[in-house]
């Protein structure tokens, strides 16, 4: 059949953000401030992002709290828990610039908790060294994006909603727009525009077991693969310690880290507070070593350390997983979060009434006088496309990314509450990078029809072939695949396996069939995801497989411990040019000598000023 590309729909834009979650509305407010056309694209409805997921808060240093907080601190803080591994441009403009962007959105109508004194008020999370998460009890994600989205729709920025971008379309090395369809109707859209904005999260719908909903499955990591830009950092996905695991119908969902940050600890089958065996070297000095120094913390004593139960995800997550393998586990698979026996009723239903409601409605458990079962899901990917840490613009000219899909921010392990401040921050600073970008564009990018109809030809071949292999349980095996090999902990030959794996499951895809046509067919939308996921897996585990350490959210059985030459690199991914994906060990920029030593800093002498007082 012929294919006339002029018959299909085309809109332009100046920019196009791709992906309506908290980093996605944020840019484009800044690109409608700027006075670009502004076109938003979602894969599914408004209001409906992984955004949402971030729930106890966003983390900006404030001082509302503890006035002892400020930029320094909560830079070393994500150096600490990064594990050094972190862009420390990006590190530095987000312990900056949080402050400013929270302000903002308050005054944009998000409406915080208060401290008695009236200011936003912060709560302590795993990893900060200070109460410092803003937050709405724990729907802080749901209020970010609310906020924006009111604001955001009054700046003349056009949604387009229920539509999936497939690829970069690109004039020479230039992106000059996106082929996308509508889902409902199946038809074809082209989106011409001189700057593209990738905000389309992680790819966390290649594991079983996530906090992750249907759309997250890579796309904006593969999209920019195949346009040529460079990923980073991908081996280094994160485990959040506390999702559910019963009933087995809502494993994975989301226990907000508020839940320890407000008094709640972690026990195994045995009732012992186990947390106290985990503790690592590097955060030793900074943490409770006993049940009453924990206990006076909890109580509001400053001259008292914080309780093992938040140490830094990785850490977290990786001592349940200990547990649940010595068969110390809850009856479930998990461990035991109990706030019930440490916090009053009223208290707990007022700090975290989603918390109270979710297990009530879903588990049929009243977290007011039970105890939950929680275990490690899959929620986020640390690394992504690699970007500048100022302009957040990618290795292709006008292609920006920020928020989960962009790299850099968060090294090898993200601190809770980190996540909605980085979208705001670096939403922000993309939009302001494609302005700056455009302005400096000479002649206007043109699409390429060829390009064009090659790519709606590989979309169509699904509907169009006679038989093939079954979408859906190509995504069964992948996430087998990714759960069996390239899980919390790794080992050479798992993940080779893996690597194994990946390549058939990828010639299985080259057939995949969707029966029917191309509206309401959800089989075409799994299948057209399904080289997302690929692309994104086979780029975490050949990762994963290259970074002979552990390191954060990586852990190698096989190499146990951080190594001082690791941390000298980050992993590169990029397409080569024969069609193959290449994975390079590159040497990884050096940071600024003060942010370094305030990086490296005692606490003590970070807080005297005897490191740091003279960079600001
Ligand atoms: O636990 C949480 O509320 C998640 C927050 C985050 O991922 O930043």
């Amino acid at each position: 059949m012929s294919l006339d590309v002029n018959e299909i729909q085309t809109i332009e834009h100046d920019v196009l953000v791709i992906g309506a979650g908290g980093a996605g509305l944020r840019a484009a407010i800044a690109c409608s401030a700027h006075k670009l056309n502004t076109g938003v694209l979602s894969k599914s409805l408004l209001g409906k992002a992984h955004t949402v997921m971030a729930e106890g808060g966003m983390a900006a240093a404030m001082g509302n709290v503890d006035s002892r907080d400020n930029w320094k601190v909560h830079f070393r803080d994500t150096m600490r828990g990064g594990k050094f591994l972190n862009v420390w441009r990006m590190a530095e403009l987000h312990a900056k610039q949080a402050p400013e962007r929270v302000r903002e959105l308050e005054e944009w109508g998000a409406v915080f908790d208060r401290t008695k004194e009236g200011l936003i008020s912060q709560r302590n999370f795993g990893g900060h060294r200070y109460p410092r998460l803003a937050h709405v009890g724990d729907r802080t994600g749901l209020e970010l994006i609310r906020s924006l989205q009111d604001h955001g729709i009054h700046q003349g920025i056009d949604f387009h909603m229920e539509v999936t971008a497939l690829e970069i379309l690109k004039d020479g090395d230039r992106v000059a727009g996106v082929l996308a369809y509508r889902r409902e109707t199946g038809r074809f859209v082209i989106y011409k525009c001189k700057a593209i904005i990738f905000a389309t999260g992680g790819g966390g719908k290649a594991w079983p077991v996530t906090s992750n909903s249907w759309e997250y499955t890579g796309d904006g990591i593969a999209m920019a693969y195949d346009a040529g830009a460079e990923l980073m950092d991908l081996e280094f996905t994160q485990f959040h310690p506390t999702g559910m695991v019963w009933p087995l119908s809502v494993r994975g969902i989301l226990v907000t880290e508020g839940v320890r940050g407000d008094g709640g600890i972690l026990k195994n089958n045995k009732g012992e507070r186990f947390m106290f065996k985990y503790i690592s070297e590097r955060f030793a000095p900074e943490t409770a070593a006993t049940e009453e120094e924990a206990n006076r913390w909890l109580a509001g004593d400053k001259t008292a350390r914080r309780p093992p139960e938040l140490l830094t995800r990785d850490e977290v997550a990786r001592a349940i997983t200990a547990e649940v393998k010595a068969g110390r586990g809850s009856p479930h698979g998990g461990v035991f979060l109990d706030i019930a026996s440490r916090v009053p009723a009223d208290v707990i239903r007022r700090k975290l009434p989603s918390m109270y409601h979710q297990f009530k409605e879903l588990a049929e458990v009243d977290i007011t006088k039970e105890p939950m079962e929680v275990g490690p899901t899959l929620h986020y990917f640390m690394g992504g496309i690699r970007v500048d840490a100022d302009s957040q613009m990618s290795t292709v000219p006008g292609l920006f990314a920020c928020g989960e899909c962009g790299a850099g921010m968060h090294g090898a392990n993200r601190l809770g509450g980190n996540s909605l401040s980085d979208l705001i921050v670096f939403g922000k600073l993309a939009g302001d990078g494609a302005n700056d970008y455009i302005k400096g564009l000479g002649s206007p990018p043109k699409a390429n029809n060829e390009q064009i109809a090659t790519a709606v030809r590989r979309a169509t071949e699904i509907l169009n072939r006679e038989k093939g292999t079954n979408p859906y349980i190509l995504h069964e095996q992948l996430m087998e695949t990714m759960s069996k090999g390239v899980g919390i902990v790794r080992v050479k030959e798992e993940l080779e396996t893996a690597v194994t794996e990946l390549e058939k499951l990828k010639v299985d895809a080259q057939t995949m069939k969707a029966p029917g046509a191309s509206q309401y067919n959800p089989g075409w939308h799994e299948a057209l995801s399904m080289r997302s996921l690929l692309i994104t897996s086979e780029a975490v585990t050949r990762s994963a497989l290259m970074r002979e350490e552990s390191r954060g959210a990586h852990t190698r059985l096989d190499h146990p411990g951080e190594s001082a030459e690791w941390v000298k690199y980050n992993v590169i991914v990029k397409k080569a040019a024969d069609g193959n994906m290449e994975v390079e060990k590159r040497p990884k920029p050096e940071g600024h000598a003060a942010l370094v030593a305030i990086a490296n800093a005692k606490i003590e002498d970070l807080e005297s000023g005897k490191v740091g007082a003279d960079y600001q």
